[in-house]
């Protein structure tokens, strides 16, 4: 069923209840997170909620709320929506103003979903997908989870279109990110991902994979790497808070190895799947 939330009440996920002259609404200007249940339990809340508070600082939020008032409103909507397994969506704007460009002086509008959702079916984990590689158009500030999702939202659906699950964006001759994922490729038994820059959001789940990698002994180098290098790779495969770590055994109609998912992307899967035990 869902529930959602905004600024201080809970509501049913049809009620009306923003105004037409809200600043996320007609100018994007605001920040979100996506945070996952597993077992009625958010997974890595304060690394989310760090993040959340990071973007909202990058782009001169002027929240009030404390780190601890968003643990307990997150936890207070998972409790009120019963969510077991599912998504927690929470975004902040600069609030409910007459439509002009410089910042009003009014409060930050808070709203957030709370939806159950599906597994990834094992068929696809199993089989792994395909991307394409696409130009990346977005901005210069990547690292802030910013509502506008336009230059994602176009190249993701190429990818659609084409009969592939993700566009891996390439900027300036180098791989950055997926449109909703980070991206990393195998080679000799090693892990390669983008450095953090503002060309990439730090995921969250690369925190995890990150971990896993260190646990395993796997060394995981962030450098850049080049199309060519993508699609030489043994293994592919991205990252993020809905579809964890899904391997990617085809790019721009090419076999990635031997095109079925691999043994490294594989074990890093596993050691996740161990965290989310540990945690729930
Ligand atoms: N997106 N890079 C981009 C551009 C993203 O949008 C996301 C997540 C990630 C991975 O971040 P994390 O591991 O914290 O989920 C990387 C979310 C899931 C979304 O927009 O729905």
């Amino acid at each position: 069923m869902g529930l959602g939330y905004v600024n201080g009440k809970f509501v049913s996920l049809d009620e009306l209840v923003i105004p037409i002259e809200e600043r996320g609404h007609q100018f994007g200007d605001g920040v979100y997170e996506v945070i996952h249940c597993y077992n009625g339990k958010p997974f890595m809340l304060d690394e989310h909620i760090e993040r959340l508070i990071r973007s909202c600082e990058a782009i001169k939020l002027p929240i009030t709320q404390t780190f601890t008032d968003f643990q307990e409103l997150i936890l207070t909507g998972v409790e009120k929506a019963q969510l077991v397994f599912g998504k927690v969506y929470l975004q902040i704007t600069r609030g409910i103003a007459p439509r002009n460009h410089p910042f009003p002086n009014v409060p930050v509008s808070i709203t957030m979903t709370l939806n159950e959702s599906e597994p990834t079916p094992v068929e696809i984990r199993e089989q792994g997908v395909s991307a394409i590689t696409h130009e990346d158009e977005r901005w210069a500030k990547c690292y802030i989870k910013s509502l506008n999702l336009l230059p994602n939202i176009l190249a993701k659906q190429v990818a659609q279109d084409q009969g592939s699950f993700e566009a891996i964006l390439v900027r300036d001759g180098y791989i950055t990110e997926g449109t909703s994922s980070n991206v990393y490729i195998v080679k000799n038994g090693e892990i390669i991902t983008t450095p953090l820059s503002n060309h990439i959001l730090a995921g969250i789940t690369r925190i995890a994979v990150k971990q896993a990698a260190e646990e395993l002994n796997i060394p995981f180098v962030e450098k850049n790497y080049s199309p060519e290098e993508l699609l030489q790779a043994d293994e592919v495969f991205m990252s993020n808070t809905s579809i964890e770590i899904l391997p990617i055994v085809k790019v721009d109609s090419q076999k990635i190895g031997n095109g079925v998912p691999g043994e490294i992307t594989n074990k890093l899967y596993s050691q996740y799947q161990v965290y989310k035990q540990n945690q729930a």
